[in-house]
């Protein structure tokens, strides 16, 4: 295999420059031409495909988001737009892609090689809730960023004596809750997997007040009562709802703080560049050893590969066993 491509698609994620660069040197110095495909799978149907040399991915390593730009792409999901997108890639000769983006990415992959394309697949989401792997690509930033923005906020809810219920992203799960709110030491963290108890969060806010601590930090996972609403601030948001149930319940000055997509963005941490690292220079190597269909994943402490479809299966799960202990120390 002599012409391969990378691509970048669905939500950004920190770390995704990371995989890129060590994919193009990696196949560069196997004697391959790379390209980058732009926009995700918009820029297959679109042809938008460029070779990439070392200097064209020199100092991203430390740069978030994805200098191929990404999307989300509908017209890929349809017969018209796959056949757009496999007359480029014979145009350009291309043989086998490195995806790097979540399942939904990876469902597109699978298409791709049902047209004969080899691909292997990085996983890559804020949201780390990828079948099959520990890591995905931009957790560790993303907790980080939560956590710098919930020691600020714990500042101001010290100062001046209040409850702030702060709204984490994570689509249906729960992980950036857990990991943000026990390293922030939240009072409680709300999240979709477990049946929310808001009394026991007031009984918390309450205790905390009697015993003479005025400040309350929740942590409130944005899929908490459902589909998210994603960054937006709206009556439907999950913080919105806890802050005005907690209010109401303590009579206590309740501010709300949606952490959006600051989450999403900002230089990748150092065990998301190492991660990306490994993760690209692994998917060049197995697909230049043939190999076809693949997740390269992280466990066990471990760069692992397993078939692509194990990702489709299910979702990784967070240790919900984390919550108790969180539970246990937050007691005041
Ligand atoms: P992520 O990869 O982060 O899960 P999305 O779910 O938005 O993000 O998927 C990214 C892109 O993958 C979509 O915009 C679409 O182009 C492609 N895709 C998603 N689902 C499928 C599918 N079932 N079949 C083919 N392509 C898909
Ligand atoms: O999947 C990553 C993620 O940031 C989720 O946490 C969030 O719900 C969603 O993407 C937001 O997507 P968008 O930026 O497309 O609104």
């Amino acid at each position: 295999m002599k012409r391969i491509a990378v691509i970048t698609s669905g939500g950004d994620a920190p770390g995704m420059n990371a995989a890129l660069r060590a994919a193009v040197l990696k196949g560069i110095n196997a004697g391959c031409q790379v390209f980058g495909v732009k926009k995700g799978y918009q820029g297959l149907i679109s042809g938008e495909i460029v070779e990439l040399n070392s200097f064209a991915v020199s100092e991203i390593l430390h740069r978030g988001g994805t200098i191929l730009y990404s999307t989300r792409c509908p017209e890929f999901k349809k017969e018209q737009g796959m056949q757009k997108a496999q007359a480029h890639l014979k145009r350009f000769g291309i043989e086998g892609l490195v995806i790097i983006g979540g399942d939904g990415s990876f469902r597109g992959a699978l298409d791709l090689n049902k047209m004969g394309f080899a691909t292997i697949g990085i996983p890559a989401t804020i949201d780390n809730d990828i079948s099959g792997t520990e890591l995905s690509l931009g957790f560790d930033t993303a907790i980080n960023s939560a956590l710098e923005a919930i020691n600020k906020i714990r500042d101001t809810a010290t100062s001046h004596e209040r409850v702030y219920v702060v709204e984490v992203m994570g689509r249906n799960t729960g992980f950036i809750a857990v990991y943000a709110g026990l390293a922030g030491a939240a009072d409680a963290i709300l999240v979709p997997e477990v049946e929310p108890d808001l009394n026991e969060v007031v009984y918390r806010i309450k205790n905390a007040t009697a015993k003479g601590r005025g400040h309350s930090i929740v942590v409130v996972a944005e899929g908490l009562f459902g589909d998210p609403m994603s960054g937006r601030a709206t009556a439907e948001s999950s913080a919105f709802k806890v802050g005005n149930y907690v209010h109401e319940k303590t009579g206590k000055d309740t501010r709300i703080t949606i952490l959006g997509h600051l989450q999403r963005g900002g230089s990748p941490s150092a065990t998301d560049r190492i991660l990306g690292t490994r993760f690209g220079a692994k998917a060049v190597e197995e697909l230049l050893a043939g190999a076809t269909e693949k997740m390269i994943g992280w466990n066990k402490n471990m760069i692992t590969v397993s078939p692509l479809r194990d990702a489709l299966g299910g979702r990784n799960q967070v240790d919900l066993s984390l919550l108790d202990l969180a539970d246990i120390l937050a007691v005041t």
